[in-house]
C-alpha cells in the first residue's frame, strides 16, 4: 500500500526514481510524485493525480534534474486522490520533502496543535503533519536525522517515511514503524531506499531490511542504521534471489495472466526438495522446532486476510482430516479484537503472500503475546511476517505483481498440504496415505499445464457471461473455499457482484436469487460430496439458473444437466482446490479483460494492505 523510493548517488535521480515507481505501482496507483534536490540547492517537486503515466508525461515536459531525490505512488487513506494530497509533502518554506506509507493515528491532534502555532496545511492527508513537525523541531545546528528523530517522538501510528532536505543536502533519512522499508546498497557510492525490493533490484541485489523503530541515513559516502531507542545498530545485508525478469510481463498482456500461467513452475518450486517419496512425508527445513514441541500442540489457529484466508480455510480441512488436529481459521482483522483462545499449546499459522499485511502482522504479534508458537507461510522473503514468526515455510513463488492473487494462492495451498503431511505423518497418517499425497503433489505441475490448455475455451465462455450482473459460486467441503476464492477473483478484477457459498446452504437463502439470468459456478469434482452437489445442481436447474460446472473424470452423469463444463484432472481430494481454482482464475481474468477492466490494477485495491 503506497510505494516509496529514494536515491542518492552519482547518477541523475529522476529516471531511477521513475523506474522504481513503475515497479512499485502495484502497491498503489491513485496519484504519484517526485522531489529532487537540484543543482541550485533547492528541492523541486512534481505531483500528479491518477496513474504514473500522468506524472511521466508531466516530467517529459519539465524534467527534474539532480542526484538525490524521493518518489511515491499513493493508495489514498486520508483525503481523496488529488494532486494536492499526492506525496511528497513539503514544509512551508519548501526546504523539506517527505513521502509516507502508513497512517499517523494522532494526525488530527498534531494538525490542530500546528495550526494553532500558525502552520498552514496544503493537503488533507495525515502525512503532512510529519513534515511540519520536522521543520519546527529541527534543532539549532542539527542535522536532518536529528529533526526526523525529534518529530517521530511525537508521532503515533504506522509509518515508513523517507525525507530529503535542502538544509542538509545529498542525504536521505528513512524511518520505519509498522510499514516496510529496505535499503538498496549499490556500488560506486549509490544508495537506494524502497518499500520493497522491486524498487531497487534493477540497481542492486544487496538489501538491508529496516526493523520497526529503525531509521537510516544515506549519503553518497555510505549508509548508517540506527534504532530510535537503541542508537546505532547493524542490520544484515541480504541478497535478493530473483531477477528483473520476475517482475516483467514476459510477453503476456497482463501480470495476472503471466502469473496464472506460471503455476506449473511455482507448484514445482514450492515442493522442490521437500517431498520424501519413500517415507511418504515432507522435509521442511524451515520448521525449526523439534518434534516433541510440535507434538505438544493440541490446537491450530490459522489467520490471514483475503485470498490467503481462503487458502487457510483449505488448510483447516486438510489438517483436521489428515492430521486429526482441531483447527480454526480466523480473519486476522478480527483475531486480536475477540480475546482469542490461544496459549502455549496452540500453534498459530499466519498465511500471507506479501508478509506485510497489517492485520495479519498484528494478529501474529497478538498470538505471540499470548504465548503461542507462530509459524509463517509467506511468499516474500525477508518480509515483516517472515521475520517475526518463530519459523515457517516460504512459497518460493517469486514476486506476485498482479493485485489479484493467483499463483500465491495455489502455492499457499500446496505449502499447507506439505505442512499437513509433515505433521500428519508424525501423528497418525499411515505411510501409504502419505505416499499417495506425495505422488499427487508431484503430479500437480503437469496437471496444471493440462488445465491451462483450456484457456481459449474459457475465454469463449467468458464472452457468453461478460455482461452478467451477478454470479454465484457454490462448493462443499474442500471446494467451499474455492467457491469463495472464485467469487473474490471475479469481484476484484471485473467488478461483477459475486458471492461464494457452501452449496447446501444455498437453499437457506441465496436460492431466492436464482433465475434464468443467474450464472452459477458449481465446484463439482468427483469427491466425497459429489452426489450431494449434484442434487444442489438439480435445484438450480429446476429454477432455470445457468450452470457452469468444474468437474473431473467420473462426473459423466452431469452430461446434459449443466450448461458448461470446465474439466480438471483427478488428484487427491485435499489437492483438488489447486486444480479447480485455476479455471476460475482464467474465467475471472477473461471476463475482466472483455469488460475493459484494468486487471492488474483494479480500482480501489492495492497489492499489499499495510494499514489496518
Ligand atoms: C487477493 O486477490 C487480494 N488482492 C487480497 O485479498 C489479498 O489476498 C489480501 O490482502 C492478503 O494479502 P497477503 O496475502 O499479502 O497477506
Amino acid at each position: 500500500m503506497c510505494g516509496i523510493v529514494g536515491y542518492v548517488g552519482p547518477r541523475e535521480a529522476q529516471p531511477i526514481l521513475m523506474e522504481g515507481l513503475r515497479r512499485l505501482e502495484y502497491r498503489g496507483y491513485d496519484s504519484a510524485g517526485l522531489t529532487v534536490l537540484g543543482s541550485d540547492a533547492d528541492l523541486h517537486s512534481l505531483k500528479r493525480a491518477g496513474k504514473l503515466t500522468e506524472l511521466a508525461d508531466a516530467l517529459d515536459v519539465a524534467p527534474l534534474r539532480g542526484r538525490c531525490g524521493i518518489g511515491h505512488t499513493r493508495w489514498a487513506t486520508h483525503g481523496p486522490p488529488t494532486e494536492m494530497n499526492a506525496h511528497p509533502h513539503l514544509s512551508a518554506d519548501g526546504s523539506i520533502a517527505l513521502v509516507h506509507n502508513g497512517i499517523i493515528e494522532n494526525a488530527g491532534a498534531l494538525r490542530k496543535k500546528l495550526q494553532a502555532e500558525g502552520v498552514e496545511f496544503q493537503s488533507e492527508t495525515d502525512t503532512e503533519v510529519v513534515v511540519h513537525l520536522i521543520d519546527r523541531l529541527w534543532p539549532e545546528g542539527g542535522s536532518l536525522e536529528d529533526a526526523v528523530v525529534a518529530a517521530l517522538e511525537q508521532v503515533i501510528g504506522a509509518y515508513g517515511i523517507v525525507v530529503v532536505s535542502s538544509r542538509d543536502p545529498d542525504k536521505i533519512v528513512a524511518a520505519r514503524q509498522g510499514s516496510p522499508l529496505l535499503l538498496g546498497v549499490g556500488s560506486d557510492g549509490e544508495f537506494l531506499v524502497g518499500s520493497d525490493a522491486a524498487a531497487v533490484v534493477a540497481h542492486t541485489r544487496e538489501v538491508v531490511y529496516l526493523d520497526d523503530g529503525d531509521y537510516a541515513v544515506l549519503t553518497p559516502e555510505g549508509y548508517r542504521t540506527y534504532h530510535l531507542r537503541q542508537g546505532p545498530v547493524n542490520r544484515q545485508v541480504h541478497e535478493v534471489t530473483w531477477d528483473l525478469a520476475a517482475i516483467e510481463k514476459g510477453g503476456f498482456e497482463h501480470f495476472m495472466l503471466k502469473e496464472i500461467f506460471e503455476q506449473p513452475r511455482t507448484l514445482r518450486d514450492v515442493t522442490r526438495g521437500r517431498l520424501l517419496e519413500e517415507e511418504g512425508s515432507a522435509r521442511l527445513g524451515g520448521i525449526t522446532i523439534d518434534d516433541r514441541e510440535l507434538l505438544s500442540v493440541n490446537r491450530i489457529v490459522i489467520t490471514a486476510c483475503g485470498t490467503s484466508w481462503h487458502s487457510a480455510l483449505i488448510g483447516e480441512y486438510m489438517l483436521e482430516e489428515l492430521a486429526r488436529i482441531p483447527t480454526k481459521v480466523e480473519y486476522a482483522s478480527e483475531f486480536r479484537y475477540k480475546n482469542p483462545v490461544v496459549d502455549e499449546h496452540t500453534l498459530v499459522i499466519v498465511v500471507s503472500q506479501s508478509g506485510e499485511t497489517a492485520d495479519t502482522l498484528a494478529a501474529l504479534r497478538e498470538a505471540k503475546r499470548r504465548g503461542a508458537t507462530v509459524m509463517g507461510i509467506v511468499n516474500v522473503v525477508g518480509s515483516s511476517i517472515a521475520r517475526e514468526t518463530d519459523f515457517g515455510v516460504y512459497l518460493h513463488a517469486g514476486p506476485e505483481i498482479g493485485v489479484a492473487s493467483t499463483k500465491a494462492f495455489t502455492s499457499q495451498v500446496a505449502a499447507l498440504a506439505l505442512f499437513t503431511l509433515y505433521l500428519a505423518r508424525r501423528r497418525n497418517l499411515s505411510i501409504l496415505e502419505g505416499r499417495k499425497l506425495v505422488k499427487a503433489l508431484q503430479a500437480l505441475p503437469g496437471q496444471v499445464e493440462e488445465i491451462l490448455e483450456q484457456d481459449q475455451a474459457i475465454r469463449t465462455l467468458a464472452e457468453r457471461y461478460r455482461d452478467a450482473p451477478n454470479f454465484l459460486y457454490l462448493g462443499r467441503g474442500y471446494q467451499f473455499p474455492v467457491a469463495l476464492e472464485g467469487a473474490l477473483k471475479l469481484k476484484e478484477v471485473s467488478y461483477i457482484h459475486a458471492e461464494g457459498y457452501p452449496a447446501a446452504e444455498m437453499k437457506h437463502g441465496p436460492i431466492a436469487l436464482i433465475d434464468e439470468n443467474m450464472p452459477v459456478v458449481f465446484l463439482a469434482p468427483h469427491d466425497g460430496v459429489y452426489h450431494k452437489v449434484v442434487s444442489n445442481i438439480e435445484e438450480v436447474k429446476a429454477r432455470d439458473g445457468q450452470v457452469i460446472a468444474v468437474v473431473n473424470d467420473g462426473s459423466e452423469e452431469l452430461d446434459g444437466r449443466v450448461d458448461h463444463f470446465l474439466q480438471v484432472p483427478e488428484t487427491h481430494p485435499a489437492l483438488l482446490p489447486i486444480l479447480t481454482s485455476i479455471p476460475l482464475q482464467l474465467l475471472a481474468y477473461h471476463i475482466a479483460v472483455l469488460r475493459g477492466c484494468d486487471v492488474d490494477q483494479p480500482r480501489n485495491l492495492a497489492k499489499s494492505v499495510t494499514v489496518e
